[in-house]
């Protein structure tokens, strides 16, 4: 028993006299259980007895498993789902741990109906079934080995420390089987769990038909789930072992009771019991859509979910593919799925198709490099699509590599939008030939000359690429291959020259003229900085103008940092990386780049990561080129976003290196809390997250600051360094702001914070409106989003 529920166990008898504790927590031989008693686990969650379905007939009788503190029966586990036993007046079934450690379930004429069938009996006397409080019901032999255990035997409940397991030698694992009908136990058709065959995907089946499917496994580890209504996190995590592969979950302290449950009518929930209202509120529900049930989409077809309120998600053709039949298309009628425009030949390149879940149906090619994955389906004239993924990042020990190949009808495939644990699909399109790509090669060394503006760059070559290539490439700017917008346009994620990039497509109607579009151009093409998105190549024909950039698979940091689910991948030591790199990145665009360069648009949404999570900073559509001798600068019109912007700079156009050291403190501090700049949560009713931060240093309590998921890294004199110089870093006076090359070398050489100045009050703008904010928010949360609309002329 844990200490605490002790103390209120010894509360409650003293107190009220009740009986919890009076309540055995475990079975032992010569002591069996009958109808009318139970079994209490220490801490009192769950309770072990029979129990008769409200509507069945009374006499017919299950020994369950239920959660003892909510008011509303809730059975969990069963164990003669099959064989039900029966009670009468004159004997009763029971329950009985024999002296070999076998639990019986006897009928009332004495027959056995169910057993735990332990082999082992060299356990001998002694043992004991213990009824744990996380549901878990064990047998254990007297030197407290685990002879057997509830957990390993689910029925419709996936409980908080249970694992759902698929073992590599048997490719045996757990399975939830939903109950038959609402009050009937015995097993119905529908089951959940790990896919034997590869290892890799979840499913929900009906009998063998699958119901539903999550997609192929892309190696992550943990991820966490914020339930905004109950303030839980529900932390979900896949194990990979030599033995097996286990998906598990826990949920945090003193939250109430959370589980996934297989429904009778074959839907999987996420449910949390809701004290207020006594009932089970459902936080997700697969298949959600219609859309995602599936295969609803037919073959080549795939169901878009990220079509938004009102809209609701529905069935769209893969790229290179038209519904089979338009008339059944238009009338929702989807299960013929498309066909291709055009049939394609062995020679036919690959589109590349981002934020995609995997269909199902794929061949998994062992030990293969991507590179030697595309090699495998490309000489294959059959193979029409392939996926690849490294599961480094799991912990694996086997197999690191993933290589999906499809050679049949691709069937069950979605649109996931910005999930980060979604696949890019390479499909074989026809028209995508070999040929063009080679021109696009010779292409590339024809040089561009712009003049130069003031700066010393005068001329340089960049790859030019033409637009009829970057529109094959894109399979003519589909939304497929759409992966972030914003006022300046759209960006695009595509395969050129066998590399994955991103391409930005100014809008004709941007107000970005061909003079801010050289500015970025000339800048982003000069630099050369690991800490700074590369820029690889451009387009200007006609009215076109595009940029190509190096694709960044883990997009903005806000879209990770932000989000409840995805922010666990941010360790300490991730964020402490992500930190310095980009102060390594604004030193180089200060002072290491030879000219001066003021970014004046630092944020979270404008830090790329890269596969490692490394930053890179994007987006130099504002920056400004100072003189060697230039201190300071003043402009009409003030662009940026606010709450990262310098007050002086915001209130009166001033700008500086130390406007960017302003953003850079705010962006520190954001990394360091998980809290956005804008957020009003979490903040205690400071006005924002800058004089929270200040007032927290200012008690002494700094390090409540930190994010709760990054707390347990244990380097907790990185993160107060971090504060530290964050707050140097947003100093009213731009003069006692830090320098660049201070904040880099205070964190490179692990400074103590003892020998840093105390900070003095920090400056900060007072938001014009919330609504300002808001639209701020919505168009720059970013996907790879590069922000150009607020360009001023010079
Ligand atoms: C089972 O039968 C016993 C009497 O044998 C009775 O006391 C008990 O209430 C019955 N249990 C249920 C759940 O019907
Ligand atoms: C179980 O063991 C106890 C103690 O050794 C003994 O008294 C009892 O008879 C045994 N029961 C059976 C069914 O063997
Ligand atoms: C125990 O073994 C019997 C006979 O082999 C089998 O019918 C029964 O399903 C098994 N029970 C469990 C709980 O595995
Ligand atoms: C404990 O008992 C089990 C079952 O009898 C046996 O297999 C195991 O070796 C024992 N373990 C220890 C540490 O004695
Ligand atoms: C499950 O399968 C049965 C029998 O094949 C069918 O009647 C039923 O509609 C299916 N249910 C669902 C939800 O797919
Ligand atoms: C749930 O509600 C009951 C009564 O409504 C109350 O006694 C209990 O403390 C509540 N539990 C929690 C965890 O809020
Ligand atoms: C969460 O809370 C909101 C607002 O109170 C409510 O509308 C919604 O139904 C709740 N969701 C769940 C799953 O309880
Ligand atoms: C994986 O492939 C590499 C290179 O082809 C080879 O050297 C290695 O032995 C392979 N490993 C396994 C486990 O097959
Ligand atoms: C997988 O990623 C790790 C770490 O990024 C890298 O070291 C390894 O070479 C990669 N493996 C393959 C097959 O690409
Ligand atoms: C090509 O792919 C098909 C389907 O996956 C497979 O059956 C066949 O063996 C492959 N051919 C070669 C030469 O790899
Ligand atoms: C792309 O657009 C061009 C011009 O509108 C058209 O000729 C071509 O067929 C289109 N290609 C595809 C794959 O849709
Ligand atoms: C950190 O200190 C070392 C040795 O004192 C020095 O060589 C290095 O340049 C410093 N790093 C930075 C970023 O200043």
């Amino acid at each position: 028993m844990n200490r605490s529920a002790a103390l209120a166990c010894i509360t409650s008898v003293l107190i009220l006299l009740a009986p919890p504790c009076a309540s055995d927590n475990r079975l032992v031989p010569g002591k069996p259980l009958s109808p009318g008693a139970t079994v209490v686990s220490d801490g009192g969650a769950f309770a072990l007895g029979f129990f008769s379905p409200s509507n069945s007939t009374p006499e017919k009788m299950y020994l369950g498993i239920w959660y003892n503190d909510i008011p509303r029966r809730t059975v969990v586990w069963v164990a003669d789902r099959e064989t039900p036993v029966t009670n009468s007046s004159s004997s009763a079934p029971t329950l009985s741990l024999t002296n070999s450690s076998n639990l019986i379930l006897s009928d009332a004429d004495g027959s056995v109906r169910w057993s735990t069938n332990i082999t082992d009996n060299a356990a001998g006397v002694g043992s004991t079934a213990v009824l744990l409080n996380t549901g878990n019901l064990v047998v254990r032999s007297p030197n407290g080995t685990t002879l057997w255990q509830s957990f390993e035997h689910p029925s419709d409940s996936f409980l908080p420390g249970m694992k759902m397991r698929v073992m590599y030698r048997t490719r045996a694992g757990e399975r939830l089987v939903s109950w038959k009908g609402p009050d009937d136990p015995s097993p119905g058709s529908f089951s959940f769990g790990g896919d034997p065959g590869t290892f890799l995907q979840v499913f929900v089946w009906n009998g063998t038909r699958p119901v539903s499917r999550d997609g192929p496994w892309t190696g992550d580890m943990v991820s966490s789930q914020f339930q905004a209504n109950t303030s839980d996190i529900i932390y979900f995590a896949i194990v990979d072992n030599d033995d097996e592969r286990y998906m598990t979950f826990t949920v945090s302290d003193g939250s109430p009771h959370t589980r996934y449950v297989l429904t009778y009518a074959g839907k999987y929930h996420l449910q949390s019991w809701d004290n207020s209202s006594s009932a089970w509120a459902v936080l997700g529900e697969w298949p959600t859509w219609d859309c995602n049930r599936y295969g609803y989409c037919g073959p080549f077809g795939y169901c878009d979910n990220t079509a938004r309120a009102p809209a609701v998600p529905t069935c769209k053709c893969l790229a290179g593919f038209e519904p089979a039949s338009a008339e059944e298309w238009s009338s929702g009628r989807f299960s013929r799925g498309c066909r291709r425009t055009e049939a394609v030949q062995c020679g036919d390149r690959f589109l590349a198709v981002p934020g995609m879940k995997s269909p199902d149906k794929f061949v998994l090619v062992p030990n293969r490099t991507l590179d030697a994955c595309a090699a495998e389906c490309s000489r294959n004239c059959s193979c029409v699509a392939y996926a690849y993924a490294n599961l480094s990042s799991s912990g694996s020990k086997g197999d690191m590599t993933r290589c999906l190949v499809w050679s049949g009808e691709l069937v069950d495939t979605e649109k996931e939008g910005e999930g980060l644990s979604s696949d890019t699909i390479y499909l074989r399109l026809a028209g995508l030939d070999l040929d063009a790509g080679r021109k696009t090669n010779q292409e590339k060394h024809r040089k561009l000359i712009f003049d130069g503006e003031g700066s010393t760059v005068q001329d340089f070559e960049l790859p030019f690429v033409r637009f009829e290539d970057i529109a094959l490439a894109t399979n003519n700017f589909s939304e497929t291959n759409k992966i972030g917008q914003g006022g300046f346009g759209k960006v695009y994620m595509a395969m050129l020259g066998g590399q994955e990039v991103a391409i930005k497509r100014l809008s004709k109607d941007s107000r970005q003229g061909t003079k801010e579009f050289r500015n970025e151009v000339i800048l982003i093409a000069k630099l050369q900085h690991r800490n700074l998105v590369r820029l690889l190549g451009c387009c200007v024909e006609g009215d076109e103008k595009l940029l190509i950039y190096e694709y960044l698979p883990n997009k903005g940091l806000d879209a990770t940092l932000f989000d409840g689910s995805r922010k666990m991948k941010l360790d300490w030591t991730t964020r402490f990386n992500i930190i310095k790199g980009v102060a390594r990145g604004l030193l180089y665009l200060h002072q290491d780049s030879r000219l001066t360069i003021i970014h004046r648009d630092l944020k979270a949404g404008n830090v790329l990561l890269d596969a490692e999570m490394k930053p890179k900073i994007a987006d130099f559509g504002m920056a400004r080129i100072f003189g060697d001798n230039q201190q300071d600068a003043n402009t009409q019109r003030v662009v940026g976003t606010y709450g990262y912007m310098a007050p002086e700079y915001a209130m009166e156009g001033i700008f500086s290196t130390k406007s960017d050291v302003y953003s850079f403190g705010v962006l520190l501090l954001e990394i360091v809390t998980g809290i956005r700049r804008s957020s009003t949560s979490n903040i205690m009713n400071f006005p924002n997250l800058i004089v929270y931060s200040w007032n927290m240093w200012k008690e002494g309590k700094s390090k409540d600051l930190a994010d709760s998921s990054i707390m347990d890294s244990g380097l907790l004199h990185e993160i107060l360094l971090c504060i530290h110089v964050a707050l140097l870093c947003v100093q009213e006076s731009p003069d006692d702001r830090l320098l660049m090359s201070s904040v880099v070398f205070t964190l490179e050489n692990g400074s103590s914070a003892a020998l840093l100045p105390a900070p003095s009050c920090p400056g900060y703008f007072a938001q014009r409106s919330s609504e300002i904010e808001q639209m701020k928010d919505n168009t720059q949360n970013s996907v790879n989003t590069f922000t150009l609309t607020n360009i001023e002329g010079r």
